[in-house]
């Protein structure tokens, strides 16, 4: 049998790492032993996972300021980690989300271009900047976290579904482009989630971001966190291309079975 990627002192960087999915992986790798670079725009959070991911065994579980949809912000991110890492092992491009739900007629354009400049060209900016630090390192992965949005359309998603579908293809190309250097790429495309994507989305509205997942038991962080290192953790030959993971409630986008809310059980 192959061994295993080993993530143990592997480092190991994730954008969006201050709350969700970002900052649950960040929890997922440092139980692995690995050094943690960690970015998002949120710091007094990311100091907040740092010190749980020192707790749990992360070797080092260090973050700095990133602003994804910023291209000084990415480059003065890539040079922090240059200076305290010289390089990077694992890439988790995570930082996203969503804005507003409205049709195509009622969109805003502050919207659609957070959702596009996030998404998709911080997807893009990031790996430009920090593959440098990944080329010399064979067996590496960068995993782009994508959405069953990006792979099916749905009213009121027509901006953050063409983000994802975006987000699909740039790792789709990325494949190609890196194919021989003995870098791996891939994407982790969930369904719904509950973290904080819905109160973003819905702009604060915590009333309406609850209605997502009534009657449902939605995937957690945790969930993703998991799937993401064990992406990682495949053996260097082996790249898991695409990984679609939904709760099973959610059949579908749209094909979702909600009971009573009384009879929801959460882990
Ligand atoms: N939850 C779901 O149902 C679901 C399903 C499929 C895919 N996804 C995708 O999964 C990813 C993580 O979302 P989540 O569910 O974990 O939501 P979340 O809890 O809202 O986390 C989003 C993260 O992205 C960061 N972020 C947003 N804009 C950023 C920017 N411009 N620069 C740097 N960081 C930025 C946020 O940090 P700061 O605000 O501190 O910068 C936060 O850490 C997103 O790409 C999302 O589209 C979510």
């Amino acid at each position: 049998m192959t061994a295993p990627f080993r993530l143990r002192d592997r480092w190991v960087l994730i954008t969006g790492a201050s709350s969700g999915f970002g900052a649950a992986a960040a929890l997922a790798f440092a139980r692995e032993g690995a050094r943690l670079l960690l970015g998002a725009r949120r710091e007094n959070r990311l100091a907040e996972v740092a010190g749980r991911a020192r707790e749990l065994g992360a070797v080092e579980a260090l973050f700095h300021r990133l602003d994804v949809s910023q291209t000084p912000s990415v480059e003065a991110f890539a040079a922090w980690v240059r200076s305290v890492a010289g390089r990077v092992d694992v890439l988790v491009n995570n930082a996203g989300g969503a804005l507003g739900l409205e049709p195509v007629a009622e969109g805003r354009d502050e919207d659609w271009e957070t959702m596009l400049q996030t998404n998709v060209l911080g997807v893009l900016r990031m790996t430009r900047a920090i593959l440098p630090l990944m080329l010399p390192h064979p067996g590496g992965i960068i995993i782009n976290i994508g959405s069953i949005a990006g792979r099916t359309a749905y009213e009121g998603g027509a901006a953050y579904c063409a983000a994802k579908a975006g987000e699909l293809q740039i790792t789709r190309a990325l494949r190609l482009e890196l194919c021989g250097t003995g870098l791996r790429v891939a994407t982790v495309d969930p369904g719904m989630a509950e973290t904080e994507f819905s109160v973003v989305r819905f702009k604060g509205d915590a009333a309406r971001a609850a209605k997502v997942y009534e009657g449902v038991q939605p995937l957690t962080a945790e969930d993703v966190a998991e799937a993401i290192v064990w992406v990682a953790g495949r053996p260097p030959h082996v790249c898991v291309d695409e990984m679609v993971i939904k709760c099973t409630d959610q059949a579908a986008f749209h094909k979702v079975h909600r009971r009573p809310v009384s009879e929801t059980k959460r882990p």
